[in-house]
């Protein structure tokens, strides 16, 4: 998701200069740059010998390794899911305050949140991942793909959407297609914003997804920076193991529009998404895999990145992303040549010794690098080394 580095030095020296002046914390430091993961920032620093202001960003909020780090819920990086946090959530709920009938998109801690003030039924959820909510215990959650595959029976249904898409323009345009459908004449749809910060292309993509909401929708308008988020599971391990406390640094703006009484557009019909991901279930962690078989140099399993198994960002783009064909929600990163073979291992997997049973039958790099993938996904503590 986030962009290489590009601002220029003295840019970067102006901006920390400033929010040094007004006593701004770490956390919002790195918020100055927009949407730039403070991975990248740190990087950046080191790479340009200014270790004096690794310290004034950094310093408050460093960590020391190994650190022990507790994992309180595991999220997808599959699916992009960053949660908003509860002061987010609460100011989101305000925003449907009179509406009688809602539909959140890819929304599950706004669900969450709405369903107990609201528990008559009339808030539904279209989400992809069953992880926080079931069918079977909520219908008004639907598991489906808001790119293309909702049913017709909620067209035209809500007085209200909210999205929150992966940052992707592809994802953008399906789902704002989405959004047009589900909601009423005179309905107002409101979707989360990526800031310009989190790569290069962020501005031109912005652009395009405010045009075509402006197609769509008529009143449009944006509001930045409104929304913040937890830093996910999956995130606070790249983090932590870049010597960075997990802080809640992330944030973005809100693009609303209203339903006029213009002709109805139809639904995307856009098929994306080449390989589908099987998920399971490691001790308390979440495991995704696809099954292409990636290309090794003659392993089992490698990490995807080349110095770390954790990715150092989770991000569509990074190259070690697009290597990993297992990834967990603790940030790991591998490429497995028989990804078959791997979902057979784990489901014959009853406790994390188990994988000691598989020695012999793998060569011994790829099985030291599953060990330690299975003991970092198995408790709820973990200690990053
Ligand atoms: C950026 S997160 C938004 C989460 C939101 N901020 C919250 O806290 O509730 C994206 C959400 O969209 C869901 N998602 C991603 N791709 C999807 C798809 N194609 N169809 C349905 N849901 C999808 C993810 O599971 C995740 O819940």
């Amino acid at each position: 998701m986030n962009k290489p580095f590009f601002d220029s030095h003295s840019h970067v020296v102006t901006k920390v200069r400033k929010g040094l002046a007004e006593s701004l914390s770490g956390t919002d430091l790195i918020r100055q740059f927009d949407g730039l993961h403070p991975i990248e920032i740190r990087s950046a620093f080191i790479a340009a010998n200014r270790l004096d202001l690794v310290e004034a960003v950094f310093g408050s909020i460093s960590v020391n390794l190994p650190y022990l780090h507790e994992i309180t819920r595991e999220d997808n990086p599959i699916l992009s899911f960053w949660p908003f946090t509860r002061a987010t959530a609460l100011k989101l709920a305000k925003l449907t305050a009179g509406f009688s009938s809602i539909g959140l998109l890819g929304a599950p801690t706004l669900f969450n949140l709405l369903k107990q003030e609201r528990p008559r039924g009339d808030v539904f959820l279209f989400d992809r991942d069953d992880y926080l909510f079931r069918q079977e215990t909520f219908p008004s959650f639907v598991k489906c793909d808001v790119a293309g595959g909702l049913p017709d029976m909620f067209n035209a249904s809500f007085e209200v959407i909210i999205g929150d898409p992966p940052w992707y323009l592809d994802d953008y345009a399906a789902w704002l297609r989405t959004a047009r459908r589900l909601v009423k004449e005179g309905g107002i749809v409101i979707f989360v914003l990526f800031p310009e910060g989190v790569r290069e292309t962020a501005r031109d993509e912005r652009k395009a997804i405010l045009s075509l909401a402006s197609e769509l929708f008529t009143e449009c308008s944006v509001e930045e920076n409104i929304v913040d988020y937890e830093t996910p599971s999956f995130e606070q391990v790249q983090m932590v193991v870049n010597g960075i406390k997990p802080v809640n640094w992330r944030r973005a703006g809100l693009v609303t529009g209203r339903v006029g009484l213009r002709e109805r557009m139809e639904a995307s019909s856009t098929v994306r998404q080449s390989g589908e991901w099987t998920e399971r279930r490691m001790g308390s962690g979440r495991i995704f895999i696809k099954a292409d078989p990636a290309q090794t140099a003659g392993q089992f399993l490698e990490t995807a990145d080349a110095t770390s198994r954790f990715l150092s960002s989770p991000s569509r783009r990074n190259p070690g992303r697009l290597r990993a064909n297992v990834m967990s929600s603790r940030g790991h990163g591998l490429s497995c040549a028989d990804p078959a073979r791997l979902v057979e291992i784990i489901d014959n997997m009853k406790s994390p010794s188990d994988i000691e049973a598989i020695d012999g039958t793998m060569e011994g790099q790829s099985r030291n690098l599953l060990r330690e993938v299975v003991f970092e996904l198995w408790p709820r503590f973990i200690q990053v080394c």
